[in-house]
């Protein structure tokens, strides 16, 4: 009993010097991060003027209250361990972590002096976070401003990066938004934005659609031609939407593949751009002296027509 009383004498006064001295006044913080599975030691260490035999130590979670109470394990005993290395240790084992240990954890004596405060933080992958807006396909008009947003959760947090096109070249932006002013139909492509961690990283991908009015060119407004040769007649139609691309022959005739008549051919006229090269080839010894005159390449969208003529001219042979 007396002995007992000694103790805790002493160890108040050894506490008293140490306030004084300031030797409490700056806890270890620590913050640490831990994948799902792995084992993490969480550090406490009496100082050294703390007599180890006389003070007991205690964590306790921001989650779970007390913890352990000297090597006493009090919660997930299995996965919990008080790690003495030395008298002056108390560190906390966890094993195979899993999310519900990312909390604040303290270490105290039981003085209430506390020792060391831990933040530990569960690394967790990028993932995008939706939020009710994951279209992947985003619409504007030409001319229009465009906000691309991102969002992902992970830990620790994210950053972001933007990169366009199926070869993902970086844009040179980062952050969750990619504002795309004046936008032209050029800007009609796929844009990625990646999440990345310390852990890894996640892509995902928006297509921006331009959407513009049809229009219609063609490369060649006046074709001569001898009766029976081939013409080629060729535009480039172009719009957001373009729903159908044709020709109209100099007989009033719509025509939209090949016939007996006719060779009809579309393609696309580059990677982004919505585009289309609208050819018709008529087929040799078909033209006779009642084909000679205009020909209409007609293109729709979105309600709207477009056309351009060419006019098909007799060559004479010179006399
Ligand atoms: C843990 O502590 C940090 C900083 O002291 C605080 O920002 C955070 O919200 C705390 N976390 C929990 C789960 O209490
Ligand atoms: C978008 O969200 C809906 C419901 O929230 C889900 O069913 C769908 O798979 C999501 N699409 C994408 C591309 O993430
Ligand atoms: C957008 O384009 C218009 C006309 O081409 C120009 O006057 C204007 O300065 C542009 N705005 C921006 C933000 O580039
Ligand atoms: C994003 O985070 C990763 C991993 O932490 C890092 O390697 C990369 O340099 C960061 N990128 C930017 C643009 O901050």
């Amino acid at each position: 009993m007396v002995v007992n009383m000694e103790r805790i004498l002493l160890a108040g006064y050894l506490l008293v010097g140490l306030l004084l001295s300031g030797g409490y006044a700056n806890p270890l913080e620590v913050k640490l991060r831990v994948r799902r599975g792995d084992s993490v030691i969480l550090p406490c260490r009496l100082s050294s003027d703390l007599e180890p035999d006389m003070v007991s130590v205690r964590w306790n979670s921001s989650k779970d209250s007390l913890l352990t109470s000297g090597t006493r394990v009090l919660k997930y005993a299995n996965q919990i361990e008080v790690v003495k290395t030395s008298k002056l240790e108390w560190n906390l084992l966890i094993k195979s972590v899993k999310d519900t240990f990312g909390a604040n954890y303290t270490c105290t004596t039981d003085q209430q002096v506390v020792l060391s405060n831990v933040q530990l933080l569960i690394l967790v992958d990028p993932k995008i976070d939706c939020g009710g807006t994951n279209s992947s396909d985003v619409s504007v008009d030409e001319g229009g401003t465009v906000h691309l947003s991102c969002a992902f959760t992970g830990e620790p947090v994210a950053n972001i990066t933007w990169f366009r096109g199926d070869y993902k070249k970086p844009i040179g932006i980062t952050g969750s938004k990619l504002v795309l002013p004046n936008i032209t139909r050029h800007a009609t492509d796929v844009y990625t934005c990646r999440g990345e961690n310390s852990v890894s990283s996640e892509d995902y991908t928006i297509n921006l659609i331009v959407k513009f009015p049809v229009e219609v060119d063609v490369m060649e407004k006046t074709l001569y031609v001898k009766k029976g040769g081939v013409s080629t007649l060729a535009c480039i139609a172009q719009g957001e939407p373009l729903d159908e691309t044709y020709w109209i022959d100099v007989h009033g005739n719509k025509v939209m593949s090949t016939t007996w008549q006719y060779d009809f051919n579309i393609e696309p006229a580059g990677a982004h751009i919505p585009a289309k090269f609208v050819t018709l080839a008529t087929r040799k010894g078909t033209l006779t002296v009642f084909d000679f005159g205009p020909y209409t390449c007609e293109a729709n969208g979105d309600g709207r027509v477009a056309n351009a003529i060419v006019n098909v001219v007799e060559l004479k042979e010179p006399n």
